[in-house]
Protein backbone atom coordinates (compact mmCIF):
# COMPACT_ATOMS: atom_id res chain seq x y z
CA UNK A 1 0.00 0.00 0.00
CA UNK A 2 2.78 2.30 0.81
CA UNK A 3 3.20 2.62 -3.12
CA UNK A 4 -0.24 4.47 -3.13
CA UNK A 5 0.78 7.89 -1.94
CA UNK A 6 4.10 7.40 -3.47
CA UNK A 7 3.37 7.56 -6.88
CA UNK A 8 0.06 9.04 -8.84
CA UNK A 9 -0.51 6.68 -11.95
CA UNK A 10 -4.18 7.61 -12.61
CA UNK A 11 -3.44 10.12 -15.96
CA UNK A 12 -0.75 7.68 -16.74
CA UNK A 13 -3.41 4.62 -17.02
CA UNK A 14 -5.69 6.82 -19.74
CA UNK A 15 -2.58 8.04 -21.70
CA UNK A 16 -1.54 4.13 -21.94
CA UNK A 17 -5.59 3.05 -22.83
CA UNK A 18 -5.38 5.94 -25.33
CA UNK A 19 -2.01 5.03 -26.77
CA UNK A 20 -3.72 1.61 -27.61
CA UNK A 21 -6.70 2.93 -29.37
CA UNK A 22 -4.95 5.80 -31.32
CA UNK A 23 -2.38 3.02 -32.61
CA UNK A 24 -5.92 0.97 -33.92
CA UNK A 25 -7.62 4.03 -35.32
CA UNK A 26 -3.89 6.16 -36.87
CA UNK A 27 -2.92 2.84 -38.51
CA UNK A 28 -6.61 2.08 -39.76
CA UNK A 29 -6.32 5.18 -41.56
CA UNK A 30 -2.92 4.68 -42.77
CA UNK A 31 -4.31 1.34 -44.27
CA UNK A 32 -7.07 2.95 -46.13
CA UNK A 33 -4.71 5.82 -47.78
CA UNK A 34 -2.84 3.04 -48.77
CA UNK A 35 -5.89 1.38 -50.16
CA UNK A 36 -6.90 4.25 -51.86
CA UNK A 37 -3.66 4.46 -53.69
CA UNK A 38 -4.03 0.85 -54.85
CA UNK A 39 -7.60 0.77 -55.80
CA UNK A 40 -8.39 5.30 -55.97
CA UNK A 41 -12.34 4.48 -55.81
CA UNK A 42 -11.70 4.64 -52.71
CA UNK A 43 -11.23 8.29 -52.95
CA UNK A 44 -14.94 8.47 -53.15
CA UNK A 45 -15.30 11.41 -55.37
CA UNK A 46 -15.46 13.44 -52.03
CA UNK A 47 -13.12 16.04 -50.80
CA UNK A 48 -13.34 14.97 -46.75
CA UNK A 49 -12.29 11.51 -47.97
CA UNK A 50 -9.72 12.32 -50.73
CA UNK A 51 -6.08 10.81 -50.07
CA UNK A 52 -4.57 14.60 -49.85
CA UNK A 53 -6.86 15.10 -46.52
CA UNK A 54 -6.49 11.72 -45.09
CA UNK A 55 -2.91 11.18 -45.33
CA UNK A 56 -2.27 14.41 -42.95
CA UNK A 57 -4.76 12.78 -40.70
CA UNK A 58 -2.78 9.41 -40.64
CA UNK A 59 0.69 11.26 -40.18
CA UNK A 60 -1.37 13.40 -36.70
CA UNK A 61 -2.53 10.30 -35.57
CA UNK A 62 0.08 8.14 -35.67
CA UNK A 63 2.92 10.61 -34.55
CA UNK A 64 0.84 12.98 -32.22
CA UNK A 65 -2.07 10.77 -31.02
CA UNK A 66 -0.49 7.62 -30.44
CA UNK A 67 2.86 8.67 -30.60
CA UNK A 68 2.19 11.63 -28.08
CA UNK A 69 -0.15 9.50 -25.86
CA UNK A 70 2.85 6.83 -25.06
CA UNK A 71 5.51 9.53 -25.08
CA UNK A 72 3.62 10.90 -22.00
CA UNK A 73 2.24 8.02 -20.12
CA UNK A 74 6.09 6.59 -20.32
CA UNK A 75 7.39 9.71 -20.02
CA UNK A 76 4.92 10.53 -16.30
CA UNK A 77 5.31 6.70 -15.51
CA UNK A 78 9.19 6.27 -15.44
CA UNK A 79 10.16 10.00 -14.07
CA UNK A 80 8.02 9.05 -10.92
CA UNK A 81 9.87 5.49 -10.58
CA UNK A 82 13.33 6.31 -11.52
CA UNK A 83 13.16 9.87 -9.09
CA UNK A 84 11.43 7.40 -6.26
CA UNK A 85 8.77 10.60 -6.39
CA UNK A 86 5.33 11.46 -6.52
CA UNK A 87 4.37 13.51 -9.93
CA UNK A 88 4.90 17.11 -9.17
CA UNK A 89 1.41 18.02 -10.00
CA UNK A 90 -1.50 14.79 -10.79
CA UNK A 91 -4.33 17.66 -11.92
CA UNK A 92 -1.36 19.31 -14.53
CA UNK A 93 -0.87 15.83 -15.92
CA UNK A 94 -4.79 15.40 -16.04
CA UNK A 95 -4.57 18.84 -18.10
CA UNK A 96 -2.38 17.64 -20.05
CA UNK A 97 -4.40 14.24 -21.03
CA UNK A 98 -7.72 16.19 -21.56
CA UNK A 99 -5.73 19.00 -23.58
CA UNK A 100 -4.05 16.62 -25.71
CA UNK A 101 -6.92 14.96 -26.50
CA UNK A 102 -9.15 17.92 -27.36
CA UNK A 103 -6.28 18.99 -29.92
CA UNK A 104 -6.79 15.67 -31.51
CA UNK A 105 -9.94 16.29 -32.04
CA UNK A 106 -9.23 19.52 -33.23
CA UNK A 107 -6.89 17.61 -36.25
CA UNK A 108 -9.74 15.01 -36.93
CA UNK A 109 -12.10 17.92 -37.68
CA UNK A 110 -9.89 20.34 -39.42
CA UNK A 111 -7.84 18.25 -41.69
CA UNK A 112 -10.70 16.51 -43.35
CA UNK A 113 -12.30 19.78 -43.88
CA UNK A 114 -9.01 21.04 -46.18
CA UNK A 115 -8.00 23.81 -42.90
CA UNK A 116 -4.36 23.43 -42.98
CA UNK A 117 -1.44 25.55 -43.02
CA UNK A 118 0.43 23.01 -45.59
CA UNK A 119 3.82 22.21 -43.86
CA UNK A 120 4.21 18.52 -43.39
CA UNK A 121 4.06 17.34 -39.62
CA UNK A 122 2.89 20.98 -38.76
CA UNK A 123 -0.60 21.28 -40.86
CA UNK A 124 -2.55 22.40 -37.86
CA UNK A 125 -3.86 26.35 -37.57
CA UNK A 126 -3.17 28.59 -35.49
CA UNK A 127 -5.47 28.47 -32.92
CA UNK A 128 -4.70 24.41 -32.32
CA UNK A 129 -0.65 25.48 -32.81
CA UNK A 130 -1.08 27.92 -29.76
CA UNK A 131 -2.93 25.17 -28.27
CA UNK A 132 -0.38 22.68 -28.61
CA UNK A 133 2.78 25.02 -27.26
CA UNK A 134 0.61 25.42 -23.97
CA UNK A 135 -0.21 21.78 -23.55
CA UNK A 136 3.38 20.49 -24.88
CA UNK A 137 4.57 22.97 -21.70
CA UNK A 138 2.23 21.89 -19.39
CA UNK A 139 3.90 18.69 -19.60
CA UNK A 140 7.51 19.79 -19.84
CA UNK A 141 7.02 21.95 -17.14
CA UNK A 142 5.53 18.79 -14.87
CA UNK A 143 8.04 16.67 -16.36
CA UNK A 144 10.58 18.86 -14.86
CA UNK A 145 9.12 19.93 -11.18
CA UNK A 146 8.90 15.71 -10.73
CA UNK A 147 13.01 15.71 -11.78
CA UNK A 148 13.64 18.63 -9.04
CA UNK A 149 11.62 16.68 -6.10
CA UNK A 150 13.40 13.71 -7.25
CA UNK A 151 14.09 11.46 -3.95
CA UNK A 152 17.45 9.98 -5.80
CA UNK A 153 20.80 11.33 -5.85
CA UNK A 154 21.40 11.10 -9.72
CA UNK A 155 19.05 11.36 -13.03
CA UNK A 156 18.62 8.13 -14.81
CA UNK A 157 19.51 8.55 -18.72
CA UNK A 158 15.32 8.01 -19.72
CA UNK A 159 15.14 11.10 -18.43
CA UNK A 160 17.74 13.04 -20.16
CA UNK A 161 16.06 11.75 -23.80
CA UNK A 162 12.41 12.48 -22.04
CA UNK A 163 13.83 16.30 -21.24
CA UNK A 164 16.22 16.62 -24.57
CA UNK A 165 12.68 15.81 -26.50
CA UNK A 166 10.59 18.20 -24.63
CA UNK A 167 13.26 21.27 -24.51
CA UNK A 168 13.53 20.68 -28.31
CA UNK A 169 10.31 19.97 -29.40
CA UNK A 170 8.82 23.11 -27.76
CA UNK A 171 11.43 25.68 -29.18
CA UNK A 172 11.01 23.95 -33.29
CA UNK A 173 7.01 23.96 -33.06
CA UNK A 174 7.06 27.31 -31.97
CA UNK A 175 9.63 28.77 -34.04
CA UNK A 176 8.42 26.52 -37.38
CA UNK A 177 4.60 28.22 -36.79
CA UNK A 178 5.29 31.89 -36.06
CA UNK A 179 2.90 32.75 -38.67
CA UNK A 180 0.65 36.16 -39.20
CA UNK A 181 -2.98 34.74 -38.97
CA UNK A 182 -5.73 36.37 -41.36
CA UNK A 183 -8.65 34.87 -40.27
CA UNK A 184 -9.68 31.77 -37.32
CA UNK A 185 -8.56 28.79 -39.88
CA UNK A 186 -5.98 31.02 -42.28
CA UNK A 187 -2.51 32.85 -41.71
CA UNK A 188 0.88 32.79 -43.58
CA UNK A 189 4.09 32.08 -42.12
CA UNK A 190 6.50 34.86 -41.30
CA UNK A 191 9.24 32.90 -43.15
CA UNK A 192 8.76 33.07 -47.34
CA UNK A 193 10.82 31.26 -49.95
CA UNK A 194 13.98 29.06 -49.51
CA UNK A 195 13.92 30.37 -45.68
CA UNK A 196 10.71 28.92 -44.83
CA UNK A 197 11.91 25.77 -46.96
CA UNK A 198 15.16 25.64 -44.56
CA UNK A 199 12.81 26.23 -41.06
CA UNK A 200 10.17 24.05 -42.19
CA UNK A 201 12.61 20.68 -42.46
CA UNK A 202 14.69 21.60 -39.22
CA UNK A 203 11.55 21.05 -37.52
CA UNK A 204 10.48 18.18 -40.14
CA UNK A 205 13.81 16.16 -39.31
CA UNK A 206 13.89 17.22 -35.66
CA UNK A 207 10.17 16.17 -35.24
CA UNK A 208 12.44 12.26 -36.44
CA UNK A 209 15.18 13.52 -34.43
CA UNK A 210 13.81 14.61 -31.26
CA UNK A 211 10.21 13.36 -31.28
CA UNK A 212 9.67 9.68 -32.71
CA UNK A 213 14.04 8.98 -32.10
CA UNK A 214 15.09 10.60 -29.11
CA UNK A 215 11.61 10.60 -26.87
CA UNK A 216 11.42 6.54 -28.08
CA UNK A 217 14.93 6.31 -26.87
CA UNK A 218 13.78 7.56 -23.61
CA UNK A 219 11.60 4.72 -23.33
CA UNK A 220 14.09 2.52 -24.93
CA UNK A 221 16.28 3.09 -21.44
CA UNK A 222 14.06 2.60 -18.88
CA UNK A 223 11.60 -0.47 -20.26
CA UNK A 224 14.50 -2.64 -21.97
CA UNK A 225 16.31 -2.75 -18.59
CA UNK A 226 13.34 -3.23 -16.63
CA UNK A 227 11.55 -5.77 -18.99
CA UNK A 228 14.60 -7.95 -19.25
CA UNK A 229 15.24 -7.17 -15.26
CA UNK A 230 18.73 -6.44 -15.57
CA UNK A 231 20.69 -2.98 -15.91
CA UNK A 232 21.42 -1.51 -19.15
CA UNK A 233 24.58 -2.90 -20.85
CA UNK A 234 26.50 0.53 -20.46
CA UNK A 235 25.58 3.38 -19.01
CA UNK A 236 28.79 5.13 -19.95
CA UNK A 237 27.80 4.51 -23.48
CA UNK A 238 24.05 5.55 -22.87
CA UNK A 239 24.85 9.35 -22.04
CA UNK A 240 27.61 9.24 -25.20
CA UNK A 241 24.31 8.25 -27.81
CA UNK A 242 22.42 10.92 -25.61
CA UNK A 243 24.94 14.05 -26.31
CA UNK A 244 26.05 12.62 -29.69
CA UNK A 245 22.15 12.77 -30.76
CA UNK A 246 21.57 15.87 -28.87
CA UNK A 247 24.60 18.12 -30.84
CA UNK A 248 24.23 15.86 -34.02
CA UNK A 249 20.60 16.08 -34.70
CA UNK A 250 19.68 19.75 -35.30
CA UNK A 251 21.84 20.03 -38.28
CA UNK A 252 20.45 17.04 -40.66
CA UNK A 253 17.52 19.29 -41.71
CA UNK A 254 19.20 20.49 -45.18
CA UNK A 255 19.42 16.53 -46.45
CA UNK A 256 15.22 16.83 -46.82
CA UNK A 257 16.38 19.58 -49.47
CA UNK A 258 18.84 17.98 -51.87
CA UNK A 259 18.77 19.37 -55.36
CA UNK A 260 16.94 22.85 -54.64
CA UNK A 261 17.49 26.26 -54.19
CA UNK A 262 19.08 26.25 -50.66
CA UNK A 263 22.99 26.22 -50.45
CA UNK A 264 24.55 23.38 -51.75
CA UNK A 265 26.87 23.91 -48.77
CA UNK A 266 24.01 23.55 -46.41
CA UNK A 267 22.87 20.14 -48.04
CA UNK A 268 26.62 18.55 -47.87
CA UNK A 269 26.85 19.68 -44.10
CA UNK A 270 23.19 17.95 -43.46
CA UNK A 271 24.40 15.00 -45.53
CA UNK A 272 28.10 14.58 -43.95
CA UNK A 273 26.53 14.87 -40.12
CA UNK A 274 24.19 12.80 -40.48
CA UNK A 275 26.72 9.84 -41.56
CA UNK A 276 28.38 10.63 -38.51
CA UNK A 277 24.82 9.68 -36.85
CA UNK A 278 25.00 6.35 -37.75
CA UNK A 279 27.67 5.60 -34.65
CA UNK A 280 25.51 7.35 -31.67
CA UNK A 281 23.06 5.33 -33.39
CA UNK A 282 24.29 1.90 -33.68
CA UNK A 283 25.70 2.30 -30.60
CA UNK A 284 22.49 2.93 -28.82
CA UNK A 285 20.95 -0.02 -30.90
CA UNK A 286 23.80 -2.24 -29.29
CA UNK A 287 23.30 -0.87 -25.73
CA UNK A 288 19.67 -1.52 -25.55
CA UNK A 289 20.30 -5.39 -27.39
CA UNK A 290 23.23 -6.21 -25.13
CA UNK A 291 21.32 -5.58 -21.99
CA UNK A 292 19.95 -9.28 -23.01
CA UNK A 293 23.98 -10.26 -23.37
CA UNK A 294 23.53 -13.75 -21.57
CA UNK A 295 20.24 -13.80 -21.10
CA UNK A 296 19.33 -14.25 -24.84
CA UNK A 297 17.07 -16.92 -23.36
CA UNK A 298 14.35 -14.79 -22.03
CA UNK A 299 13.35 -14.29 -25.90
CA UNK A 300 12.01 -17.43 -25.90
CA UNK A 301 9.25 -16.67 -23.80
CA UNK A 302 8.72 -13.68 -22.90
CA UNK A 303 7.18 -11.79 -25.80
CA UNK A 304 6.63 -8.10 -24.64
CA UNK A 305 10.73 -8.12 -24.97
CA UNK A 306 10.78 -9.60 -28.40
CA UNK A 307 8.75 -6.00 -29.31
CA UNK A 308 12.05 -4.15 -27.61
CA UNK A 309 14.60 -5.99 -28.68
CA UNK A 310 13.50 -6.85 -32.38
CA UNK A 311 12.14 -2.94 -32.36
CA UNK A 312 16.05 -2.08 -31.83
CA UNK A 313 17.18 -4.15 -34.72
CA UNK A 314 14.94 -1.95 -36.68
CA UNK A 315 16.63 1.29 -35.31
CA UNK A 316 19.82 0.54 -36.31
CA UNK A 317 18.24 -0.49 -39.68
CA UNK A 318 16.58 2.70 -40.37
CA UNK A 319 19.77 4.42 -38.75
CA UNK A 320 21.82 3.05 -41.36
CA UNK A 321 19.65 3.35 -44.24
CA UNK A 322 18.35 7.42 -43.59
CA UNK A 323 22.65 8.51 -43.28
CA UNK A 324 22.69 6.73 -46.78
CA UNK A 325 19.99 8.19 -48.27
CA UNK A 326 21.22 11.58 -47.50
CA UNK A 327 23.84 11.18 -49.95
CA UNK A 328 23.38 13.45 -52.51
CA UNK A 329 23.84 10.92 -55.09
CA UNK A 330 21.90 8.31 -53.50
CA UNK A 331 19.12 10.97 -52.79
CA UNK A 332 19.11 11.81 -56.78
CA UNK A 333 17.40 8.75 -57.08
CA UNK A 334 15.18 7.87 -54.22
CA UNK A 335 13.81 11.35 -53.61
CA UNK A 336 10.63 12.06 -54.89
CA UNK A 337 10.24 7.65 -54.55
CA UNK A 338 8.45 5.51 -52.49
CA UNK A 339 11.81 4.37 -50.88
CA UNK A 340 11.09 7.67 -48.74
CA UNK A 341 8.37 5.84 -47.88
CA UNK A 342 9.77 2.70 -46.98
CA UNK A 343 12.44 4.10 -45.17
CA UNK A 344 10.04 5.83 -42.69
CA UNK A 345 8.28 3.24 -42.09
CA UNK A 346 10.80 1.02 -41.17
CA UNK A 347 11.48 3.40 -38.78
CA UNK A 348 8.11 4.18 -37.82
CA UNK A 349 6.56 0.86 -37.54
CA UNK A 350 9.19 -1.07 -37.07
CA UNK A 351 11.29 1.26 -34.54
CA UNK A 352 8.40 3.67 -33.28
CA UNK A 353 5.68 1.32 -32.75
CA UNK A 354 7.09 -1.81 -31.80
CA UNK A 355 8.86 -0.51 -28.88
CA UNK A 356 6.13 1.55 -27.70
CA UNK A 357 3.96 -1.85 -28.03
CA UNK A 358 6.50 -3.45 -26.25
CA UNK A 359 6.50 -0.38 -23.15
CA UNK A 360 2.42 -0.10 -23.36
CA UNK A 361 2.42 -3.97 -22.90
CA UNK A 362 4.84 -3.73 -20.06
CA UNK A 363 2.92 -0.74 -18.40
CA UNK A 364 -0.53 -2.78 -18.39
CA UNK A 365 0.64 -5.46 -16.61
CA UNK A 366 2.60 -2.52 -13.92
CA UNK A 367 -0.39 -0.32 -13.65
CA UNK A 368 -3.07 -2.81 -13.36
CA UNK A 369 -1.05 -5.07 -11.32
CA UNK A 370 -1.92 -8.38 -13.08
CA UNK A 371 -0.59 -10.18 -15.87
CA UNK A 372 -1.55 -9.83 -19.95
CA UNK A 373 -4.73 -11.58 -20.36
CA UNK A 374 -3.64 -13.79 -23.04
CA UNK A 375 0.68 -13.76 -23.75
CA UNK A 376 -0.58 -15.84 -26.91
CA UNK A 377 -2.04 -13.36 -28.20
CA UNK A 378 0.97 -10.68 -27.44
CA UNK A 379 2.51 -13.16 -29.25
CA UNK A 380 0.13 -13.42 -32.23
CA UNK A 381 0.78 -9.62 -32.58
CA UNK A 382 4.38 -9.45 -32.57
CA UNK A 383 4.18 -11.43 -35.57
CA UNK A 384 1.41 -9.42 -37.12
CA UNK A 385 3.47 -6.68 -36.36
CA UNK A 386 6.93 -8.11 -37.93
CA UNK A 387 5.26 -9.66 -40.81
CA UNK A 388 3.32 -6.29 -41.77
CA UNK A 389 6.31 -4.30 -41.23
CA UNK A 390 8.98 -6.28 -43.40
CA UNK A 391 5.71 -6.61 -45.58
CA UNK A 392 5.11 -2.87 -46.03
CA UNK A 393 9.06 -1.81 -46.14
CA UNK A 394 9.88 -4.65 -48.89
CA UNK A 395 6.88 -3.83 -51.12
CA UNK A 396 8.15 -0.06 -50.65
CA UNK A 397 11.58 -0.54 -51.35
CA UNK A 398 10.77 -2.45 -54.73
CA UNK A 399 8.54 -0.07 -56.08
CA UNK A 400 10.76 3.42 -55.28
CA UNK A 401 14.07 1.97 -56.62
CA UNK A 402 12.42 1.14 -59.40
CA UNK A 403 10.13 4.13 -60.22
CA UNK A 404 14.04 6.00 -59.38
CA UNK A 405 15.31 4.20 -62.41
CA UNK A 406 12.67 4.59 -64.46
CA UNK A 407 12.19 8.52 -64.20
CA UNK A 408 16.20 8.62 -64.66
CA UNK A 409 15.92 6.04 -67.44
CA UNK A 410 16.60 7.50 -71.37
CA UNK A 411 17.33 6.11 -75.00
CA UNK A 412 19.48 7.08 -77.41
CA UNK A 413 18.27 9.86 -78.51
CA UNK A 414 18.64 11.62 -75.05
CA UNK A 415 14.10 10.90 -74.47
CA UNK A 416 12.95 9.65 -71.35
CA UNK A 417 12.30 6.07 -71.93
CA UNK A 418 9.19 5.94 -69.75
CA UNK A 419 6.28 8.30 -68.97
CA UNK A 420 5.27 9.39 -65.74
CA UNK A 421 2.14 7.51 -66.14
CA UNK A 422 3.68 4.26 -66.91
CA UNK A 423 5.69 4.89 -63.92
CA UNK A 424 3.01 4.91 -61.95
CA UNK A 425 1.30 1.92 -63.25
CA UNK A 426 4.16 0.03 -62.59
CA UNK A 427 3.89 0.82 -59.09
CA UNK A 428 -0.01 -1.00 -58.59
CA UNK A 429 1.28 -4.16 -57.58
CA UNK A 430 3.31 -2.81 -54.81
CA UNK A 431 1.03 -0.78 -53.56
CA UNK A 432 -1.47 -3.29 -53.25
CA UNK A 433 1.47 -5.43 -51.70
CA UNK A 434 1.95 -2.54 -49.27
CA UNK A 435 -2.01 -2.20 -48.61
CA UNK A 436 -2.03 -5.95 -47.57
CA UNK A 437 1.33 -5.35 -44.89
CA UNK A 438 -0.72 -2.62 -43.48
CA UNK A 439 -3.87 -4.63 -43.27
CA UNK A 440 -1.50 -7.03 -41.48
CA UNK A 441 -0.23 -4.56 -39.25
CA UNK A 442 -3.47 -2.97 -37.96
CA UNK A 443 -4.74 -6.63 -37.30
CA UNK A 444 -2.29 -7.18 -35.04
CA UNK A 445 -3.07 -3.57 -33.45
CA UNK A 446 -6.37 -4.93 -32.67
CA UNK A 447 -5.22 -8.39 -31.23
CA UNK A 448 -3.43 -5.79 -28.85
CA UNK A 449 -6.27 -3.68 -28.32
CA UNK A 450 -8.90 -6.97 -27.21
CA UNK A 451 -5.79 -8.10 -25.48
CA UNK A 452 -5.56 -4.92 -23.02
CA UNK A 453 -9.13 -4.84 -22.66
CA UNK A 454 -9.69 -8.48 -21.25
CA UNK A 455 -6.44 -7.29 -19.24
CA UNK A 456 -8.27 -4.54 -17.76
CA UNK A 457 -11.48 -5.77 -17.15
CA UNK A 458 -9.89 -9.30 -15.03
CA UNK A 459 -7.42 -7.25 -13.43
CA UNK A 460 -7.76 -7.17 -9.39
CA UNK A 461 -9.23 -4.16 -7.85
CA UNK A 462 -5.74 -1.92 -7.62
CA UNK A 463 -5.71 0.82 -6.06
CA UNK A 464 -7.12 4.18 -7.92
CA UNK A 465 -3.84 5.70 -8.44
CA UNK A 466 -2.86 2.74 -10.59
CA UNK A 467 0.36 2.15 -8.29
CA UNK A 468 1.91 -1.68 -7.77
C1 LIG B 1 20.55 8.78 -38.31
C2 LIG B 1 19.30 8.66 -38.52
C3 LIG B 1 18.55 9.07 -39.76
C4 LIG B 1 18.95 9.81 -40.85
C5 LIG B 1 20.30 10.44 -41.12
C6 LIG B 1 17.80 9.91 -41.73
C7 LIG B 1 17.83 10.51 -42.98
C8 LIG B 1 16.75 10.66 -43.80
C9 LIG B 1 16.77 11.12 -45.18
C10 LIG B 1 18.03 11.46 -45.96
C11 LIG B 1 15.51 11.18 -45.62
C12 LIG B 1 15.04 11.53 -47.02
C13 LIG B 1 14.92 12.97 -47.26
C14 LIG B 1 14.38 13.25 -48.64
O1 LIG B 1 14.91 12.76 -49.64
O2 LIG B 1 13.42 14.02 -48.72
C15 LIG B 1 14.67 10.80 -44.53
C16 LIG B 1 13.29 10.83 -44.54
C17 LIG B 1 12.53 10.53 -43.43
N1 LIG B 1 12.93 9.86 -42.30
FE1 LIG B 1 14.83 9.45 -41.80
N2 LIG B 1 16.74 9.27 -41.17
C18 LIG B 1 17.15 8.74 -39.97
C19 LIG B 1 16.38 8.00 -39.10
C20 LIG B 1 15.01 7.97 -39.11
C21 LIG B 1 14.16 7.31 -38.14
C22 LIG B 1 14.65 6.50 -36.95
C23 LIG B 1 12.87 7.61 -38.48
C24 LIG B 1 11.57 7.22 -37.84
C25 LIG B 1 11.36 7.09 -36.64
C26 LIG B 1 12.91 8.44 -39.67
C27 LIG B 1 11.81 9.03 -40.29
C28 LIG B 1 11.86 9.72 -41.46
C29 LIG B 1 10.70 10.38 -42.04
C30 LIG B 1 9.31 10.49 -41.42
C31 LIG B 1 11.12 10.87 -43.29
C32 LIG B 1 10.25 11.54 -44.36
C33 LIG B 1 10.20 12.99 -44.22
C34 LIG B 1 9.30 13.55 -45.31
O3 LIG B 1 9.76 13.73 -46.43
O4 LIG B 1 8.13 13.77 -45.01
N3 LIG B 1 14.21 8.62 -40.04
N4 LIG B 1 15.45 10.45 -43.43
C1 LIG C 1 -0.93 0.00 -40.85
C2 LIG C 1 0.10 0.77 -40.76
C3 LIG C 1 0.39 1.92 -41.66
C4 LIG C 1 0.07 2.08 -42.99
C5 LIG C 1 -0.66 1.11 -43.91
C6 LIG C 1 0.57 3.37 -43.40
C7 LIG C 1 0.41 3.91 -44.66
C8 LIG C 1 0.89 5.13 -45.07
C9 LIG C 1 0.71 5.70 -46.40
C10 LIG C 1 -0.03 5.03 -47.55
C11 LIG C 1 1.34 6.89 -46.43
C12 LIG C 1 1.42 7.87 -47.60
C13 LIG C 1 2.56 7.50 -48.49
C14 LIG C 1 2.68 8.35 -49.71
O1 LIG C 1 2.43 9.56 -49.66
O2 LIG C 1 3.02 7.81 -50.78
C15 LIG C 1 1.93 7.10 -45.12
C16 LIG C 1 2.69 8.20 -44.77
C17 LIG C 1 3.30 8.35 -43.53
N1 LIG C 1 3.14 7.51 -42.42
FE1 LIG C 1 2.18 5.74 -42.38
N2 LIG C 1 1.21 3.95 -42.34
C18 LIG C 1 1.11 3.11 -41.25
C19 LIG C 1 1.59 3.34 -39.98
C20 LIG C 1 2.34 4.43 -39.60
C21 LIG C 1 2.87 4.66 -38.27
C22 LIG C 1 2.65 3.74 -37.06
C23 LIG C 1 3.58 5.84 -38.33
C24 LIG C 1 4.35 6.58 -37.26
C25 LIG C 1 4.60 6.17 -36.05
C26 LIG C 1 3.48 6.34 -39.69
C27 LIG C 1 4.06 7.51 -40.13
C28 LIG C 1 3.92 8.02 -41.40
C29 LIG C 1 4.60 9.23 -41.87
C30 LIG C 1 5.56 10.08 -41.05
C31 LIG C 1 4.21 9.42 -43.21
C32 LIG C 1 4.66 10.55 -44.16
C33 LIG C 1 5.87 10.08 -44.91
C34 LIG C 1 6.50 11.11 -45.84
O3 LIG C 1 5.94 12.18 -46.03
O4 LIG C 1 7.58 10.84 -46.39
N3 LIG C 1 2.72 5.48 -40.41
N4 LIG C 1 1.64 6.02 -44.31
Amino acid sequence: MEAVEKYDFSAVRWFSIMAVIYLVVGTLVGFYIAAELAWPVLNLDLPYTTFGRLRPLHTNAVIFAFGGCTLMATAFYSVQRTCSTRIWSPGMAWFTFWGWNLIIVAAVITLPLGITQGKEYAELEWPIDIAIAVVWLSFLINFVMTLVKKKTSHIYVSNWFFLGMLIMITYLHVVNSLAIPVSLFNSYSIFSGVQDAMIQWWWGHNAVGFYLTAGFLGIMYYFVPKQANRPIYSYRLSVIHFWALMFGYVWLGAHHLQYTALPDWTGSLGAAVSIAMIIPSWGGAVNGMMTLSGAWDKLRDDYILRFMIVSLAFYAMSTFEGPVMSVKTVNALSHYTDWTIGHVHSGALGWVAMVAAGALYHLVEKLWNTKMYSAKLVNTHFWFATIGTVVYITAMWVSGIMQGLMWRDYDEFGTLSYTFAESVAAMMPYYKMRAVGGLIFWLGGVFMLYNVIMTIRQAPNSNSKGGE
